[in-house]
């Protein structure tokens, strides 16, 4: 493996990420007593959904939902793939990756809101309040960063890093340069 690449810091490994993940599946399954429906925003919450989903204890449906933001700077955001299974009646955890500048949730909560689930709420692995551009209620926050642009666990930067069990801060500049810049770093090969 090659020298460490200037701006890898790894601020979770695997089984601080186990820790964090089973905590948030026992808040879950404490508060609902019929199962619930995990609303998952693809791509980025797919490695902590699969392990969330196998950690709690209670009957879960999971669908996937996808967002896109367009007009950059505007800060809209719109529905690109929506949800198959009807919430209406149900309780409802939409599961996130990140909540960064809040945009999505925001989004999200008025767009599901609207089809009147039991109870609607939020869970997201990582939480980067400092980047909040609108307030939103979370209610299962896995670990809070500061204003810092992460890899791993799901967390990408265009396209990379998603498979990797660790969550790591890392140089946005050097990976604007080569965006395979920490490959050689975080993988074996
Ligand atoms: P929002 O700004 O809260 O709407 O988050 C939008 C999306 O931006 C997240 O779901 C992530 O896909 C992406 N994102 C935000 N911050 C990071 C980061 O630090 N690493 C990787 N992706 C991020
Ligand atoms: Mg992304």
């Amino acid at each position: 493996m090659s020298a460490a690449t200037p701006g890898l810091d790894v601020i979770l490994d695997g089984r601080q990420i186990d820790a964090t993940v089973e905590r948030l599946a026992g808040e879950i399954s404490e508060r609902f007593n019929d199962g619930v429906i995990l609303a998952a925003v693809l791509r980025g919450s797919v490695p902590f959904l699969a392990d969330l989903s196998r950690a709690m204890t209670i009957h879960s449906l999971i669908d996937f939902l996808a967002i896109t933001k367009y007009e950059r700077g505007t800060g809209r955001v719109r529905l690109l793939k929506d949800l198959d299974i009807d919430i209406g009646g149900r309780d409802v955890v939409v599961v996130q990756d990140i909540v960064d500048t809040g945009l999505t949730s925001a989004f999200l909560r008025a767009e599901l809101q609207r089809r009147s689930p039991r109870s609607l709420s939020f869970c997201c692995f990582v939480d980067r309040s400092p980047a909040r551009v609108v307030p939103v209620e979370l209610d299962h926050v896995g670990v809070e960063i500061p204003d810092e642009f992460v890899i791993g666990y799901g967390l990408d930067y265009r396209g990379r890093y998603r498979n990797l069990k660790i969550l790591a801060t890392v140089d946005t500049r050097v990976l604007a340069a080569d965006p395979d810049a920490y490959v050689g770093d975080l993988y074996l090969s």
